[in-house]
Parts: structure tokens; C-alpha cells; sequence
């Protein structure tokens, strides 16, 4: 069987709008606004929630970075891949999200896939053992797939209906008297679909009384949520209760790539021995190291930039649902607003980006069917004359598509 025709044949099979296109590359940095097709347009569409994408005094410490430490290290972290940034960014986080420690990985997809595995397949001193996982139902792809490296033979792997505090505690009951090793609830701190954050106050309680570890995976949270961007804990209330995070370095914080686990000194000393995306994969390039430090540092000395996503964000949902568009209720700047059908997303999206915005659809199979939705990222980078221009391109579409 030849094998470009066999995977040929599946993309045919593809309905046309579940096929990733790329007729709208940018030909700009990333920033509230950018240039596609040769036009300038509001970017409703990036994770690049701090405008640090392109901010001055990111890309300084970048190209210091670069000077002062070179490219890149041609090494994993354990033989030569190491330089004293590395340290200091791993310091930084965990004085951050006041936890003990931090390790470094390319990218929070490969943090998850090292996690689970790294912990539910050693013995750990134990001969016959089983490990249990409850995992929320819309958990992103790399929880999952991390999930999937845990062997079945040790690890039941167990799903909660999406942000259900009550399905989750009826399933720890019901397996209280179960000899397990190890329990983890394991969740997304925002649902990057939705924009709806984890009941964290709730999962808290219930590891606490079910003696499980609470992984929260705040890629969208941290740098976003709560007063000074220490993410959806910080928000919740409840910083000081998640045992392990993952995060990105890869949105809101600089955007180019990088992602951690930060939790207890033990648990951070361990993965770096047990983490094989970390043991076997390259260390971290000094440019994004100290691009990264540059990024934490903004975020913690200028307040305003955090207040400024926080105030764009309540404009921007109180505006479009004012509009009569049907949004998702939240606090989140991710805002998804509803249009039902796959085909009314598509072209309202491209209708969109004629008249200036450039914002992306989401429909089945991301998300199911009937609630295809075009999702509005807001960012600090965003003027208030840029969300107007947004806005008043959203009521001319929809009015001429007969949404509003
Ligand atoms: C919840 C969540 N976790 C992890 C990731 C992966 O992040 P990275 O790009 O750093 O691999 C993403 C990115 O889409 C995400 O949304």
C-alpha cells in the first residue's frame, strides 16, 4: 500500500471545514493589530493575552539573551544544557506561583505527556500497585495524551463530567475503600473552548478529603487570571492549594514557546529524573529564557498590563452580548460567541476579516455539533479604538448575515 495515498484519501475524506488552512498567514508580528493579505486587522484570535508578543522590553532581553548566552545549548538540560538562566527562570516561577519548585520543559504539552507517566509507572518502592486519574471531560489534548503513557495495567484512568464538582465526588466515594497508591485529579484551569475556569475551591476540598494530588494545568490562566496574573487559583481564591501546575511560556507569557511543572521540591526533583520529555529532549533556547524572565518581571512591576486585559475584557464581552450576540457568560478573555451552525462561523469569520478583524471559528469536531462559535481572545494589546473598530465590524456582519 502506498502511504502518501493512504493518508491522501483520508484528507479527502475530511469534511472541507475540519481541514487546518493557511490563506490568512500573518505578514506581521503578533500585536492587537496585524497585517494579513496586505491589510492591517484586529487580532481577536491569539493567546497572546499581555501584548508581550512583541513588547520592547521582551524582545530586548531575547536579543541579550541571545548575546550574552548564545543560540542554543545542543544539549539536554542534564549534560551541557544547563546554564545558570535556566536556574534563575525556574527560581522565578516558583517564587511566583509561591510553590517550591519548577522544571523547565519546550513546551507544556511535552510537561504533561512527562508528568503522568513519570509518576504512575515506577513502582516506587511497591511491587503490585494501582494508580487512579480522574480527568475532566474537556481537558486539553496533552492531558490526555499524557494520560495515554501511563500503562493500563497499572493506572485506571477515569473521566468527570466537565467542571462537575458532584460527578467527581460521587466517583471518589464510590472508590474510597479501592487500595489505590496514588489518586490525581487532574484538570484545566480555563477550558480554552469555553473560556469557563475549573471549580478549583471545590477540587481542592475533595483531594484534600480523598488524599489525591491536584494537577492543574493553567496555560490559559496564568499571567491572565487574578489580580496580579497568578492564574485561575489566584482568582478562585485558593493559590496555595494546587499540588502541581503545569504552564506555558508559550501565551500570555512572551508567546514563543516553553512550558514547566512547579509544585513541591520533591515532586520537581523527582521529575527531573523521571520526566523523559525533559531527560531526552533539548534544553531551552537563552533567548526564550531570558525572554521569559523579561516577561514575569513586566507582569509583576507594571500592574497596568494586567488591569488593561481585565478592563478590555469586560468591555469587549459587555459590548458584543450588548450587541445581542449570545456569548458565553464569564470573566475569561477568551469569549465565545455562539452562532450555532459550522457554515454561519465560516462565513462569518471570513465576512469578519473583510471588514477588518481577524478571528477564528470552532465547530464539530472541537466542539459538538450545533455550537459552532467564532472565539474572541481580547489582549492588553489592545486599544479601546481597536475594540471598537472589532465591534462595529461584528455589527455590520451580523446584521447583514441576520444574526443580531
Ligand atoms: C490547556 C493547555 N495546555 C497545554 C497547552 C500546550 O501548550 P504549549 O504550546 O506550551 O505546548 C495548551 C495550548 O494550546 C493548552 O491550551
Amino acid at each position: 500500500m502506498d502511504i502518501n495515498a493512504l493518508v491522501a484519501a483520508e484528507l479527502q475524506r475530511l469534511e472541507e471545514s475540519q481541514t487546518f488552512k493557511y490563506e490568512t498567514a500573518l505578514q506581521s508580528a503578533q500585536g492587537g493589530v496585524v497585517k494579513v493579505k496586505g491589510r492591517d486587522v484586529v487580532m481577536l484570535a491569539s493567546n497572546n493575552y499581555l501584548g508581550m508578543s512583541n513588547h520592547p522590553v521582551v524582545k530586548k532581553a531575547a536579543l541579550e539573551g541571545l548575546r550574552k548566552y548564545g543560540y542554543g545549548l545542543a544539549s539536554v538540560r542534564f549534560l551541557t544544557g544547563t546554564q545558570t538562566i535556566h536556574l534563575e527562570l525556574e527560581k522565578k516561577i516558583s517564587r511566583f506561583l509561591k510553590t517550591q519548585d519548577t522544571i523547565l520543559f519546550s513546551s507544556s504539552f511535552a510537561a504533561n505527556v512527562a508528568f503522568f507517566s513519570a509518576l504512575t509507572n515506577e513502582k516506587l518502592g511497591y511491587e503490585q500497585y494501582t494508580d487512579v486519574i480522574y480527568s475532566d471531560r474537556l481537558n486539553h489534548a496533552s492531558i490526555i495524551d499524557g494520560q495515554r503513557l501511563c500503562k493500563p495495567e497499572t493506572t485506571e484512568r477515569k473521566i468527570y463530567n466537565h467542571c462537575d464538582a458532584a460527578d467527581l465526588e460521587r466517583q471518589l466515594e464510590a472508590d474510597k475503600d479501592n487500595n489505590y497508591r496514588i489518586r490525581m485529579i487532574a484538570t484545566d484551569g480555563v477550558f480554552s473552548m469555553e473560556g469557563d475556569l475549573a471549580p478549583l475551591p471545590r477540587l481542592g476540598q475533595l483531594a484534600k478529603r480523598y488524599g489525591a494530588l491536584l494537577f492543574v494545568d493553567d496555560a490559559h490562566g496564568i499571567g491572565v487570571c487574578g489580580a496580579t496574573g497568578r492564574g485561575t487559583a489566584e482568582q478562585l481564591g485558593t493559590l496555595g492549594q494546587v499540588d502541581v501546575y503545569a504552564g506555558t511560556l508559550g501565551k500570555a507569557i512572551g508567546g514563543a514557546a516553553g512550558g514547566f511543572l512547579s509544585g513541591s521540591k520533591e515532586m520537581i526533583a523527582y521529575m527531573r529524573q523521571k520526566a523523559r520529555p525533559y531527560i531526552f529532549s533539548n534544553s531551552l533556547p537563552p533567548s526564550i529564557v531570558c525572554a521569559s524572565m523579561a516577561a514575569f518581571d513586566l507582569l509583576q512591576k507594571d500592574r497596568s498590563i494586567v488591569r488593561r486585559l481585565h478592563e478590555n475584557t469586560a468591555y469587549f464581552r459587555k459590548e458584543i452580548a450588548g450587541l445581542g450576540f449570545r456569548i458565553i457568560d464569564g470573566t475569561h478573555p477568551i469569549v465565545p460567541v455562539m452562532l450555532g451552525e459550522a457554515a454561519v462561523a465560516q462565513e462569518m469569520s471570513a465576512r469578519l476579516l473583510k471588514a477588518g478583524v481577524y478571528i477564528k471559528g470552532l465547530w464539530f469536531p472541537v466542539v459538538p455539533k450545533g455550537e459552532a462559535r467564532l472565539r474572541a481572545q481580547i489582549s492588553a494589546a489592545l486599544t479601546r479604538k481597536d475594540l471598537d473598530r472589532a465591534l462595529s465590524a461584528f455589527q455590520k456582519v451580523g446584521t447583514s448575515m441576520g444574526l443580531i
